[in-house]
């Protein structure tokens, strides 16, 4: 009789081992993160996870809602896949890439950003977030009906609990394998209503990303592997965006081949690329620094930026081979991020146009990866 009745609950407690529960915060509307890799996470309040973290930079992740994105990244068949998969050992397709380069210029980039800093912050929660998301939406969507192929859609995170948007333009290639581009979209100040343009942080990655996506939809250009360029929003609250969308490619075992992130594009003191080492796939970011002499006229340079840095670390969490481009070493970085400094009259446009020449040419070789 104590026999048979174990052996129902043994089974039973099998099921509860396999399938982990979501977590369940101890009061509603608390948020769960994580500041290491290891970290088993703690429960704060929207106001802690500001005051404590974004004011006083502290780097962590927000894994309130994507608490199985790791477990993701480990197992899934796709992503498993992918991670095997090796680049080229050097560029090989300049001579489709370089008249795409050439007619890549400064000028849009510099109206997108008067329009996408005038506006008071891109606060994932305020409603200038929302407004200027919108905005950059509908800014995309134009630039996306010069090729009736692509299509541009909104990223909904009102799961998550915020309004804010991300925006996702996708190239259709003769392959449903997809190489991404991103860039997250937001923006924070000292104070959750107070000014942040955001300019180099990450304005500049948003304009680098898009320049690049206008010269691909008016080319036409016809990828083999599909291309998505995404623009991520509540990136600044702990990389909430990329991890949902990332978090939904590994569930849905979608094959993403390459991620490329690029935050900060604009202030280079040094005058270089920069690559980020950690967090990311090696493979990919070897491949990366060969193609920064090719396609720009800069050195290329490498760094490391810390656990929730950016976007790349969703990706890389996922499974799929990730790389981070940036404009400097971590130190010489625009000292003007995360507050009302952080304006148009620090970036430097040329330096900007070498990030738009360096995504055009990945662009065109990963769509053969
Ligand atoms: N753009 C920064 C990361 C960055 C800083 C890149 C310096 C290159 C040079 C990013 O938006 C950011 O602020 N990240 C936070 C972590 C995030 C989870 C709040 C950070 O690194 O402090
Ligand atoms: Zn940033």
């Amino acid at each position: 009789m104590l026999v048979k009745g174990l052996l129902p609950l043994l089974a039973l407690v099998k099921i509860a081992v396999s399938l982990p529960a979501a977590p369940v915060p101890p009061s509603e509307g608390l948020r769960l993160v994580k500041f290491s890799e290891d970290d088993e996470g703690t429960w704060v309040t929207e106001d802690q996870k500001f005051d404590l973290f974004i004011s006083k930079k502290i780097n962590f992740v927000d894994v309130t809602d994507t608490w199985q994105l790791e477990e993701f990244g480990a197992t899934t068949g796709s992503s498993l896949e992918a991670r095997q998969i090796s680049f080229p050992s050097g560029p090989t397709h300049q001579s489709q890439a370089n008249p795409l380069i050439a007619v890549a210029g400064k000028s849009n980039p510099q109206s997108w950003t008067n329009t996408f800093t005038s506006y008071n912050n891109r606060y994932y929660r305020s409603t200038t977030g929302v407004t200027s998301a919108t905005w950059l939406y509908n800014t995309i969507k134009n630039i996306g009906a010069a090729n009736s192929a692509i299509t541009v859609t909104q990223y909904s995170h009102s799961a998550s609990g915020f309004s804010q948007q991300s925006v996702i333009a996708k190239i259709p290639g003769t392959s449903s394998a997809t190489v991404v581009i991103g860039a997250h979209l937001d923006s924070v100040g000292t104070t959750t209503s107070g000014r942040a343009p955001g300019a180099d942080d990450n304005n500049s990655g948003t304009v680098t990303i898009l320049e690049a996506f206008r010269v691909l939809a008016n080319a036409k250009f016809a990828p083999t592997n599909t291309l998505e360029f995404h623009w991520y929003a509540g990136e600044e609250g702990g990389l909430l965006g990329s991890r949902a969308i990332f978090n939904s490619y590994a569930s849905a075992g979608r094959n993403i081949k390459a991620v490329l992130v690029q935050d900060m594009t604009g202030y280079s003191p040094n005058n270089v690329i920069a690559v980020y080492t950690d967090y990311v796939s090696t493979a990919l970011t070897n491949f990366i620094k060969t193609i920064v002499p090719v396609y720009t006229s800069l050195p290329v340079i490498t760094d490391v930026c810390g656990y929730g840095c950016s976007d790349h670390a969703s990706a890389n969490s996922a499974g799929y081979p990730a790389s981070f481009v940036t404009e400097d070493t971590f130190d010489d970085s625009s000292p003007y991020i995360h507050s009302a400094s952080d304006t148009v009259s620090t970036l430097d446009f040329d330096h900007i146009l070498e990030h738009i020449k360096l995504t055009i040419g990945f662009a065109v070789e990963a769509s053969y990866f």
